[in-house]
């Protein structure tokens, strides 16, 4: 099939291929990089302003890799999974100091830095260096499920292997970039998760699933669970005198890691107390306010802000590492989870 395949693919994408997505402009390493990263897990759609806000303040990897964490998660706020852009920013620096900032370009040396992975680095290899590599991102998964119809096998890794393979035989020699943006274009706007539009589709007639009608079988789907549920009380310190509230930033590691968010104390705590015991404040008036949802990948988080506009310090919080008195009105110079930037907008009266 390989040779059939990818000429009916590449002939599509010739002519219906998205050409003028911004990382497909003015080629690098270091965008493409960039690009694909930012395109784990996240729609083209999304990404396109990020990207672009992103290239500007950093224009090359030794100014992403000598600016500070705080400013390139804040220009990963609203995008999600912040490892991510932590990972970005530690290989800048490897790049920098084990490659004289020079991008690597073998498979091993690519998958030997944070945050690039088998597929990210056979994406790069592809489309940066022109290199035959193969991509297996969630898009080329289900193409090639579809395809060959590739049921659940007894484990995730024997079907994981499969798609490799399959994915590995189907590159082409020639024009490997554009075979890999054309499986990514091809996932994305024809062989759709939901339904797919296999009467567009340049490889329909290669299609297992196509040809017997089973699209909605593959990919196989993994055994569902229920998404566990947390709730937290987030606790907004509001000085109105000067207009700031309390921030504090969160261990390197776990949800949110390294960005800014509100103190936060479980259900069952009286805020109160809690800020008595771990800040040294004394709360004159608080109020709860309406509880909202913030839906993760393993798990949905219950948040309930809880306002507090009057206290009174028993020892200086500032003591505490890691903290700030955040002015509202300032434009966001470090990284902020999603609701956090939500609450700051609410407080700031947008
Ligand atoms: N998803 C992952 N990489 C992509 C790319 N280069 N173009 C479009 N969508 C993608």
């Amino acid at each position: 099939m390989n040779h059939k395949f990818s000429a009916l693919l590449l002939n599509w994408y010739d002519q219906q291929g998205r050409k003028n997505l911004p990382w497909r402009e003015k080629i690098t390493p270091y965008r493409v990089w960039i690009s694909e990263i930012m395109l784990q897990q996240t729609q083209v759609k999304t990404v396109i302003p990020y990207f672009q806000r992103f290239l500007a303040r950093f224009p090359s990897i030794t100014d992403l890799a000598a600016a500070s964490e705080d400013e390139v998660l804040s220009l990963w706020t609203g995008l999600g999974y912040y490892a991510r852009a932590r990972n970005l920013h530690h290989a800048a620096k490897q790049i920098v100091t084990q490659y004289s900032g020079e991008f690597p370009n073998t498979l091993a040396a690519l998958q030997s830095l944070s945050g690039i992975g088998k597929s990210t680095a056979g994406a790069i290899l592809a489309i940066a260096f022109q290199q035959k590599a193969t991509i297996l991102d969630g898009n080329v998964k289900r193409v090639l499920s579809r395809v060959y119809a590739l049921e659940k096998n007894t484990t995730d890794a024997d079907l994981l292997s499969q798609l490799w393979e399959v994915a590995t035989q189907q590159t082409p020699e020639k024009r490997a970039d554009d075979y890999a943006q054309a499986m990514m274009d091809l996932g994305a706007t024809i062989c759709k998760r939901g339904k797919p539009s296999c009467e567009l589709c340049p490889v329909g007639l290669t299609c297992v699933a196509n040809l017997q009608d089973r699209q909605s079988e593959f990919p196989a789907k993994k055994t569902k669970k229920n998404m566990p549920t947390r709730s937290v009380q987030l606790l907004i310190l509001h000085d109105i005198q000067s207009q700031q509230v309390f921030l504090q930033k969160r261990p390197p590691t776990g949800i949110w890691g390294g960005l800014w968010s509100f103190p936060e104390c479980l259900m069952d705590e009286d805020p109160a107390k809690w800020c008595e015991k771990n800040l040294g404040l004394r709360i004159k008036n608080m109020a709860s306010w309406s509880s909202f949802k913030h839906v993760f990948t393993h798990f949905q988080l219950t948040i309930t802000p809880i306002y507090i506009d009057r206290f009174e310090y028993k020892k200086n919080v500032m003591d505490i590492q890691q903290s700030v008195w955040y002015t509202l009105k300032k434009s966001a110079d470090r990284g902020f989870p999603t609701p956090v930037k939500r609450l700051l907008e609410i407080l700031q009266g947008v």
